[in-house]
């Protein structure tokens, strides 16, 4: 067999055991592939390896050089194919493993806050009371005027207030709401009477934080205006409030274990004015004022004192919550601390 020959037919075997390797899609195409080309007993390696016998002797040492070349060649060709078959089977076996257990879904809940306001609004709701919203950027009038607080009223301190820019010694300042008792008056000067409502909302006060104080806290706002209203409908309101949120719908025993109470008080918007506590399992509790609108606020948005009377009240949400949960320290709800959220 002439030399050219025989290293054409290796060239020839080379290209297509590369190629037959490089395209045997399973373990099954690629091992029919290796007995093709590298079986020991009829691979097409073995059986021109056994052509050489034939080459002529002074050409045997180049025969034989190229010959090496070309089975290490196919081998590694082999090596590498074998290499990728298998890697890619891990990475499929990673991607997914259908007996591994599956990763638990972390399921959000509603802030206690949310909770609570959700529970009074339904409360109030069943009591006829609809649910209004006002701004938490509130103007002079609105906060202070025409409740009844006059320019010399210690309740427009600055260092009480969170006034807006240079808004503190400003005509018409602007300032976070430091109450919701704003919400009566946008809600009397648009409305003619009788009105039933609550404004449930943040209010702003620039008070340190300690275990009962936040800069932020909520409150419950409720105002009724009809003719004829009294101090009795007053009581019976928040009695059955706070029966109703502490006491449960059905629980007569329970329900007769929450008590109510006024103490006389002072505020500039009602006349008379109190201070409504709560009991509820041992303790009594402060919960915020209340009263009888001042006549000068309903003539203030355009009422007839004559005509109309009503109560007013304003609760604090953090405190019903706090005290319903046991919860000690106000800042607690507001660390955002999944750990404390999630209790509730
Ligand atoms: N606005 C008062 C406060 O923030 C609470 C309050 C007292 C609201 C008496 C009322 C009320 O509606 O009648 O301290």
């Amino acid at each position: 067999m002439a030399l050219s020959d025989f290293l054409a037919e290796l060239d020839a075997l080379a290209a297509d055991a590369q190629s037959a390797f490089s395209i045997a899609a399973d373990a099954d195409a690629l091992e029919a592939a290796r007995v093709e080309f590298l079986g020991a007993k009829a691979g097409r390696l073995k059986t021109l390896q056994k052509g050489m016998g034939q080459v002529d002797k002074a050409d045997k040492p180049t025969a034989g050089k190229r010959f090496n070349e070309v089975k290490k060649l196919v081998e590694a060709a082999f090596a590498d194919a074998q290499q990728r078959a298998t890697s890619g089977r891990e990475d499929a076996s990673e991607a997914l493993d259908l007996t591994l257990p599956g990763r638990p879904v972390r399921v959000g809940r509603l802030h206690p806050i949310t909770q609570t306001i959700g529970a009074m609004k339904d409360i109030m709701g069943r009591l006829g009371f609809t649910a209004v919203e006002g701004p938490e950027i509130e103007d002079d009038w609105h906060n202070f005027e025409a409740l009844n607080i006059p320019l010399s009223h210690p309740a427009r301190d600055p260092l009480d207030n969170f006034y807006l820019g240079e808004a503190a010694s400003a005509a018409a300042p602007l300032l976070l709401r430091s109450q919701t008792s704003t919400v009566q008056i946008r809600v009397m000067e648009n409305t003619p009477p009788p009105v039933r409502i609550i404004s449930l909302g943040r209010v702003y006060r620039p008070d340190t934080a300690d275990a009962t104080h936040y800069p932020m806290f909520h409150q419950i706002e409720g105002l009724l205006i009809d003719r004829g209203v009294t101090m009795a409908d007053l009581k019976s309101v928040l009695r059955l409030f706070c029966q109703s949120y502490f006491g449960g719908d059905d629980d007569q025993a329970d329900v007769e274990e929450v008590h109510v109470r006024f103490r006389p008080s002072f505020f500039p918007f009602t006349e008379p004015s109190v201070e409504v506590d709560m009991n509820w399992h041992g303790g009594w509790m402060e919960m915020g004022g209340a009263g009888m609108v001042d006549p000068q606020v309903l003539r203030a948005v355009g009422y007839d004192p004559e005509e109309v009377t009503g109560f007013a009240f304003g609760l604090g949400v953090e405190r019903i919550c706090m005290r319903q949960h046991g919860i000690t320290d106000i800042r607690d709800l507001y660390q955002n601390d999944v750990r404390f959220l999630s209790q509730f």
